[in-house]
């Protein structure tokens, strides 16, 4: 669990059209790393190359190189499936399968990978990855209900316990507030303080005092103009970026100047 990226000269095309340059970063295991930068700059672009979900996408392809722990994602004999089972994704809409119930949830992820297992040990899954997720004590009295019986936050919540339950090493989460109430965006935000002794957790948000408060490396992006591929123009502890940052378009964008 918790392993590193290390991402290097990325570039990422949809067909002709370049929408990110060079990007060179490591991402640190066992903390929270937020992307921040205004739309289109590819902060969602770059998030899908790491578990290389942009590969559904037609024509889409990257350059560069992304290792996690030092084995390169991208290897000839390297199975998409088992990089996206070790690197999950968290949407911005919660996406549970609505008539699935609460436990079948769960457990979708190990149903796709074929595990077999005894009706005690998926117990044990659903309920390790419910508590994991801070959603145990609401829903332990109703885990055959359908996922779509829940609250937003709670479905939001569900969508992480799947992620969870495949032991992922790194989450990736895309927005995964923005559709959220501030309560149950508070929740997610402690979730996520909580999971970062065991996962490297890369988070994409617009919200900027949510990058201070649960991200401990910030990275910034930002493109020249429309049309241009977008770059990562700085990236440092998060302290660093909402106080002293290098760039002054980080200071411009964080003091809400433009974006
Ligand atoms: N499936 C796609 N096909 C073609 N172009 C795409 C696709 N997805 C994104 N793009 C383009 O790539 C660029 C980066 O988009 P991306 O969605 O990564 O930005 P973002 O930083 O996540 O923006 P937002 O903050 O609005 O979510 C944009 O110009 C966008 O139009
Ligand atoms: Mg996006």
């Amino acid at each position: 669990m918790a392993k590193r990226l290390d991402i290097s000269d990325l570039s990422i095309f949809y067909g002709d059209f370049k929408a990110v340059e060079g990007v060179t970063m490591a991402v640190e295991p066992r903390a929270v790393t937020a992307f921040i930068g205004p739309s289109g700059c590819g902060k969602s672009t770059v998030l899908r190359s790491l578990n290389r979900m942009h590969e559904v996408i037609p024509r889409a392809y990257i350059t560069g190189k992304i290792a996690l722990d030092g084995e390169d994602l991208y290897g000839r004999d390297v199975d998409p499936v088992r990089v996206r089972r070790s690197i999950g994704m968290v949407f911005q809409r919660p996406n549970p399968f609505p008539t699935m119930s609460i436990a079948a949830n769960v457990l979708a992820g190990m149903k796709l990978n074929n595990k077999r297992m005894s009706k005690a040990q998926a117990d044990e899954v659903v309920e390790s990855s419910l508590r994991g997720a801070n959603l145990w004590n609401e829903v332990k009295d109703r885990l055959n209900k359908p996922g779509s019986s829940l609250s937003g936050g709670q479905q939001q919540r569900l969508c992480i316990a799947r992620a969870i339950a495949v032991e992922p090493d790194v989450l990736l989460m895309d927005e995964p507030c923005s559709a959220l109430d501030p309560i149950s965006t508070l929740a997610i935000e402690d979730l996520i303080g909580k999971l970062k002794q065991d996962y490297t957790i890369v988070i994409v948000t617009h919200n900027m005092q949510q990058a201070a408060r649960v991200s401990d490396q910030t990275a910034f992006f930002n493109l020249a103009g429309v049309g241009q591929p977008g770059r990562l123009v700085e990236m440092d502890a998060t302290e660093k970026i909402f106080s002293n940052p290098h760039e002054k378009a980080t200071e411009d964008y964080i003091s809400g100047r433009f974006g």
